[in-house]
């Protein structure tokens, strides 16, 4: 027989074919905000059910990881940002659904009662029952039928640190969850770092708990779309899913996947769906979430930094960073490089600097050690001080390209650039007896120019519509401190931990959106994500340009952080917004070439594909415009809409930053909002070039204002000679 493997079906409602097939092996069936099912089947069964005219797509259970950094055990952040710590603003009564791996308890005191429309529950499990729910976590519920499916033997959950049932294995969910939706926490620190009042983005908004993602694998389509069927039935207004995949062209192709599925059905139904864009930059094209209908959030630094002084026995001071505080001594060591006490028989010219097992401990015991980390090797501070302290070393100093977000390590460890790690490098070169001793941290705030685009922050344009663009906005994602569960081998330094990633970005938009919708209860996803790009900030704390971090820095653009970085308070209050509507959605996805008829039935209304296909994407009145293949001597005209939800009367006029080397026009140049009648207008914008040769991406905008309001959509256009190779 052939191997049976767990695949997806989605169709429309409640037809089953074979029903013998269905009873054998159904896994879960969905039910709220699409229908179908996850079933066991053979590959020649699912090809035979794909035959049917009213299924809509068969996809097969694939394996998603959490994206809180290259690294898994990265130990991490919670930073309120201070600019959103804005007004009072709380997002009351709003309820945010995060889907992940999760759920910790948190605190309910001054908590406003659970709305009455919520339908949601508290499923029991392993150490969770319903005295886990309250009124700030007001549901809680664990899928994992998929993942099962997928693991090859049974393993003991419990034996890696997970729970079957909401509560947190691995700290990701609630960390996530925290960052959101948390309430006010005074003093939260990491072991006295960046101590302060910790809060959620939406410290009045209820959470409630998806875990569908398992510390020990990540998670599966099946289990994710269960997450969203129950979600959508429950009544969540938010939805934050800071989960992807590292290789997005397997994965991604054309949105036949449950992030995306599942998302469109929730954004059909008003729940805004918050996602982040992954966590493997700083290469172009590498952004997941790629879905219009999502809000895909870039990671940025922030305006603090954790300075660690690493004296020398000479008295020269060199500067890193790290977390370790409060439980290491801090004195004066013999301080060695890794070369010189490399272990005989680890000649291996490959390996990496400080691998395991690569240092003689003879050689050392009692110092501190200087590893050299290529851009080539990935590894990571973690990794190499756990060698050295294997090796019985005190210390490592960790000399790395520019990369972002830090690690706490059982030994003092410092992270340095190639500068820094070069001249201490020389330092024990020269001395007869070099010793070193590695201070703690201290936080320092408001005095680092930020933010930055994070190096490991997926980067766009998308590869499956690069006329879309992505991510769509950039949010904190470096060194966020947020709350962890303790556990066994981490007591008592959980409750508040340092993160870095996307996943940590996405929750901050989350916790934004929240309060957005508590103002506007009545904006649709479309016109919350409009109200964010287009308000977003493209400088920083200095006035300068936001930069993007790499191997070379460079300024920030629209493939980094979408319209820029979030700004809350402008965000409320955006003056015109870009609005789309699930009919709209649905023309792009026949565009992609979907069998529409069973996707319009399926969320119930009454259209068909239109023919022209052309231009279908260019069109989607997203709050941006990018125009991948802006032919020489052609003009391209796309249209936009706008949505007048400031005062009325207004009259805005259009400022045009045209990318270099393309002229751009935009008709009408005034648009005026009459006093009640008028809200809704639209302009065209023509792209044309006179460039003669084959070009890159450049970048520009178009900005609306009346004075009041600036409303800017970011514009990314790449003229092409020959349609044969186009270099990203
Ligand atoms: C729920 O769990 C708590 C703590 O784990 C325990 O004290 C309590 O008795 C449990 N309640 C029920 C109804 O099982
Ligand atoms: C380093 O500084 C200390 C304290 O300031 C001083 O006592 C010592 O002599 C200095 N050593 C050198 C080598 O300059
Ligand atoms: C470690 O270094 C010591 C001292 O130089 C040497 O005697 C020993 O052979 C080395 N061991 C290995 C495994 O290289
Ligand atoms: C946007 O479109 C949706 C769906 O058509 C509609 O409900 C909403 O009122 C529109 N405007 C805003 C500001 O969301
Ligand atoms: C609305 O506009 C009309 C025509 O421009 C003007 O006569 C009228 O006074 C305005 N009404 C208000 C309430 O501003």
């Amino acid at each position: 027989m052939l191997k049976e493997a767990l695949i997806i079906i989605i169709n429309i409602c409640g037809l089953l074919f074979n029903k013998e097939v269905a009873k054998r092996s159904i896994v879960y069936s969905y039910r709220h905000g699409f229908s179908g099912f996850a079933a066991r089947l053979t590959e020649a069964e699912a090809e035979s059910i794909a035959e049917f005219p009213e299924v809509v797509q068969v996809i097969p259970n694939r394996i998603y990881k959490l994206q809180t950094t290259r690294s898994w055990d990265f130990i991490g952040i919670h930073h309120q940002s201070r600019k959103n710590a804005l007004t009072k603003n709380t997002g009351k009564g709003t309820i945010i659904g995060v889907i992940d791996s999760e759920s910790e308890s948190f605190n309910d005191e001054g908590m406003p009662p659970i709305p009455s429309r919520w339908r949601g529950i508290c499923q029991e499990g392993e150490e969770f029952n319903s005295t886990n729910c309250n009124r700030k976590i007001i549901g809680a519920r664990w899928f994992v039928k998929g993942f099962t499916e997928e693991i090859v033997r049974p393993i003991n959950m419990t034996a890696y640190g997970e729970f079957l049932s909401p509560r947190d294995g691995n700290g990701h969910g609630t960390h996530t969850a925290s960052t959101a939706g948390g309430y006010f926490v005074k003093q939260a620190s990491y072991r006295g770092l960046a101590a302060g009042l910790a809060r959620g983005g939406a410290p009045l908004a209820h959470l409630a708990i998806y875990k569908a993602c398992w510390g020990i694998g990540g998670c599966t389509n099946a289990d994710l779309l269960k997450a969203f069927d129950k979600a959508i039935h429950d009544g969540v207004d938010i939805l934050s899913l800071s989960v992807g995949n590292a290789v997005p062209l397997f994965s991604y192709v054309d949105h036949r996947d449950a992030i995306a599925i599942g998302s469109f059905h929730a954004t059909a139904k008003g729940i805004t769906v918050i996602s982040s864009a992954g966590n493997d930059g700083p290469t172009s094209q590498t952004v997941s979430n790629t879905a219009p209908w999502l809000i895909t959030v870039a990671a940025t630094t922030i305006d603090r930094a954790f300075p660690t002084a690493i004296t020398l026995a000479n008295n020269d001071t060199f500067w890193g960073q790290s977390l370790d505080t409060g439980r290491h001594n801090h004195v004066f060591a013999s301080i060695t490089y890794s070369e010189r006490i490399s272990a005989a028989d680890s000649v291996d010219a490959s390996a990496k600097d400080c691998e395991f097992g690569s240092l003689n401990a003879t050689l050392a015991a009692g110092k501190i050690v200087v590893c050299f980390s290529s851009i080539d090797d990935q590894q990571d501070i973690a990794s190499a001080s756990n060698a050295v302290k294997e090796a019985g070393g005190v210390g490592v100093i960790f000399a790395q390209f520019h990369n972002d977000g830090l690690q706490s390590c059982d030994i003092p460890c410092v992270k340095v650039d190639y500068e820094v790690g070069t001249q201490i490098l020389s330092y024990i070169r020269r001395a007869r007896s070099p010793t070193a001793k590695l201070s703690p941290p201290t936080t320092v705030i408001g005095k680092w120019m930020s933010p930055r685009v994070a190096t490991f922050s997926s980067r766009g344009p998308s590869s499956l519509t690069p006329a879309v663009l992505k991510p769509d906005v950039a949010a904190p994602g470096v060194d966020i401190l947020a709350a962890f569960p303790p556990s066994e081998t981490k007591p008592r330094e959980g409750y508040y931990t340092f993160l870095s990633g996307t996943s940590m970005a996405c929750p901050h938009v989350a916790g934004i959106t929240a309060l957005i919708k508590s103002v506007h209860p009545d904006w649709s996803p479309a016109a919350i994500r409009s109200a964010l790009v287009t308000t977003a900030t493209q400088t920083g704390t200095d006035g300068a340009s936001i930069l993007a971090g790499g191997p070379n820095r460079k300024t920030a653009d629209p493939f980094d952080m979408g319209g820029g970085h979030v700004k809350p308070s402008r965000a409320m209050d955006p003056g015109l917004i870009y609005n789309i509507t699930s009919d709209d959605y649905i023309q792009y996805l026949c565009s992609l070439g979907y069998r529409i008829s069973s996707i319009v039935r399926l969320i119930d209304t009454q259209i068909t594909c239109s023919p022209h296909k052309r231009h279908v994407v260019l069109n989607l009145n997203l709050p941006s415009i990018t125009i991948p293949n802006l032919k020489t001597t052609t003009t391209v005209t796309v249209t936009r809409t706008v949505t007048n939800v400031g005062d009325s009367d207004s009259v805005y006029s259009a400022v045009v930053r045209a990318p270099p080397g393309v002229e751009m026009r935009v008709e009408p140049q005034v648009l005026s909002f009459g006093n009640t009648t008028t809200r809704v207008l639209s302009f065209k914008v023509a792209f044309s070039s006179g460039q003669r040769v084959h070009g890159d991406y450049r970048f520009g905008s178009l900005t609306w204002t009346d004075g009041k309001h600036r409303v800017r959509s970011p514009v990314a256009v790449r003229v092409i000679r020959y349609e044969a190779y186009a270099d990203v």
